[in-house]
């Protein structure tokens, strides 16, 4: 049986992608094939390079129309499942209308609470530090057309002790990287067989 073919796309330091990219490498039924990134300059990027993993930059500033040029790669690399793994940019409509169904997203906090429009990295989580909120966690997702808004696939949280923005950060990720890898074995197992 051919490999589920996995794009992921990252704009910053890209530690999860990272993660995935360890988890993934051995496995016989899931190829982390391609890294789409806006960010050049981007953590993801250089580790691209240093671990020959086939990468693209794609922008709005570099490309004329970078939403054509992301659904091009993705077919002409035969991608099965797109992996948002810190991708700042909103995902093309063309994308999500081609790909139902086919796009994860990880989201720092329990959704549907901290979602949404300026919902993304430190805000998240000094929104909940605000609030005092005793617990927060991860959630893997479907992406449609809404931001923060699909199918919620796992959830796993975590209690807020005296923790700052740095301690929750750390504790989130550190969620992130023990389930993302897992959810996305699931759903491939689930939706591809
Ligand atoms: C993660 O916290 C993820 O939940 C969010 O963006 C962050 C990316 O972190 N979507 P990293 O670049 O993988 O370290």
């Amino acid at each position: 049986m051919n490999k589920i073919n996995l794009a992921v796309f990252a704009s910053g330091t890209g530690t999860n992608f990272q993660n995935l990219y360890h988890y993934f490498k051995d496995s016989e039924k899931i190829s982390l094939k391609i890294l789409i990134s806006n960010n050049s300059r981007s953590g993801a990027i250089n580790f691209a390079k240093e671990n020959g993993i086939t990468h693209y930059h794609i922008s709005s500033i570099t490309d004329e129309n970078p939403d054509l040029r992301t659904l091009e790669v993705i077919k002409k690399e035969n991608i099965d499942l797109v992996i948002l793994a810190g991708y700042m940019k909103k995902v093309p409509e063309i994308l999500i209308q081609e790909y139902k169904n086919r796009i994860l997203n990880i989201h720092p906090a329990l959704l549907p609470k901290y979602g949404g429009k300026g919902m993304w990295g430190d805000n998240v989580h000094k929104a909940v530090l605000e609030n005092k909120d005793s617990k927060s966690g991860v959630t893997v997702h479907l992406v449609n057309e809404e931001y923060d808004k699909g199918k919620i696939l796992i959830q796993k949280s975590v209690d807020i002790d005296n923790d700052d923005l740095e301690s929750l950060k750390k504790k989130i990720h550190f969620v992130e990287y023990e389930i993302y890898p897992k959810a996305i074995e699931t759903y491939v197992k689930g939706f591809f067989s």
